[in-house]
């Protein structure tokens, strides 16, 4: 077992942060992400995902300004970019969740930074109700960069997905279809999964049947409620599942994970399911995050409800 994150760097020693929690995997710190992020050696993360406040005036508490104007935004945005960079190994994974208006900037400067762009990732957000003369906005982005060719890329299985109503199949795989079948030769079949990929074992569990086939970039499965009977916190809390995926396209057990903006630790939950070692910081209420790792060590599970029924 590699060491762990709090022993590889010396960074409980600061006023701008402090350590809060730790499990066999990783450390939990309070404070700024930016102090934090300097602490850190240079190639030293196999990999960041990063889900910073999105600049909608979102009351975050006591510090944190939501609404500043798109330049101030974008230069706070970039101060935090520019550690991401520099801490992440070769070939390590750097995501970023945000709206398509800030990710456009986000890529432009990972573009001029070197980085290698790999896939804008669609996630389907709840409707939402057009402002203006604007379209309805139906997704966030995922931007996924590289540092180099990626020394790491995972096999990712989706369930197909069906109507919840009437079971029948969504898509349309024109010619394709009959490679998707059990019966057939292909690779993209379950049954010929090798042992490692990932798949999302709370409906695999559910449904022996299943049928799968590789992610793609287009992710409208994830869920953005929590189950009734699991609601802790409000707002900001990604589905579990949508970090489970990530990490397991873009690391291997014990890598080294790091998340700036913790929030409830949707991604250390995440680390911790699937064997990672990780690092993160929240600059305000730390609890939730606490409480949820503490209640994945006792076996507390949340479920969530998503297009596909309760995963
Ligand atoms: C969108 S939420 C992240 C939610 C998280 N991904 C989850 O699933 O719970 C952004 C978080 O970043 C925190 N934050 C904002 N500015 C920060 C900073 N400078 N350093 C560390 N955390 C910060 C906010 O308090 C908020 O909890």
């Amino acid at each position: 077992m590699p060491d762990h994150p709090s022993k590889l760097f010396d960074i409980q020693q600061s006023l701008e942060y402090h350590h809060r929690y730790s499990t066999d995997l990783g450390s939990l710190y309070q404070g700024d992400c930016l102090n934090f992020l300097q602490a850190i050696p240079s190639e030293s993360i196999d990999m960041v995902f990063a889900d910073p406040p999105f600049n909608l005036g979102k009351n975050y508490g006591k510090g944190i300004n939501d609404q500043l104007l798109d330049a101030e935004y974008l230069e706070w945005s970039y101060s935090w970019i520019s550690e991401l960079i520099r801490i992440i190994k070769p070939g390590g994974a750097i995501l970023l969740f945000n709206l398509p208006k800030w990710l456009i900037s986000y890529g432009s400067y990972l573009n001029q930074a070197g980085m290698m762009f790999r896939h804008w990732i669609a996630c389907r957000m709840p409707k939402a109700f057009p402002r203006g003369k604007k379209l309805s906005p139906a997704h966030y982005g995922l931007l996924y960069y590289t540092k180099g060719e990626p020394s790491t890329f995972n096999k990712v299985y989706i369930p197909i997905p069906v109507c919840r109503h009437c079971g029948k199949e969504i898509r349309d795989y024109g010619g394709h279809r009959k490679k998707l079948n059990p019966q057939g030769l292909n690779l993209m079949d379950i049954f010929d999964m090798p042992e490692e990929v990932w798949c999302d074992e709370s409906l695999e569990a559910h449904s022996t049947n299943q049928l799968w086939t590789p992610a793609e970039d287009l992710w409208d499965d994830i869920p953005t409620v929590r189950h009734s009977k699991h609601k802790t916190r409000g707002a900001n809390e990604l589905a579990p599942i949508m970090l489970e995926r990530l990490i397991a396209l873009t690391t291997n057990p014990h890598d080294l994970i790091l998340d700036p903006f913790g929030g409830s630790g949707t991604t250390y939950y995440a680390a911790e399911k699937l064997q990672r070692r990780w690092l993160g910081i929240e600059i305000g209420e730390i609890d939730p995050a606490i409480h949820r790792l503490q209640n994945l060590h006792q076996g507390q599970v949340a479920l969530w409800e998503s297009a596909r029924g309760i995963v």
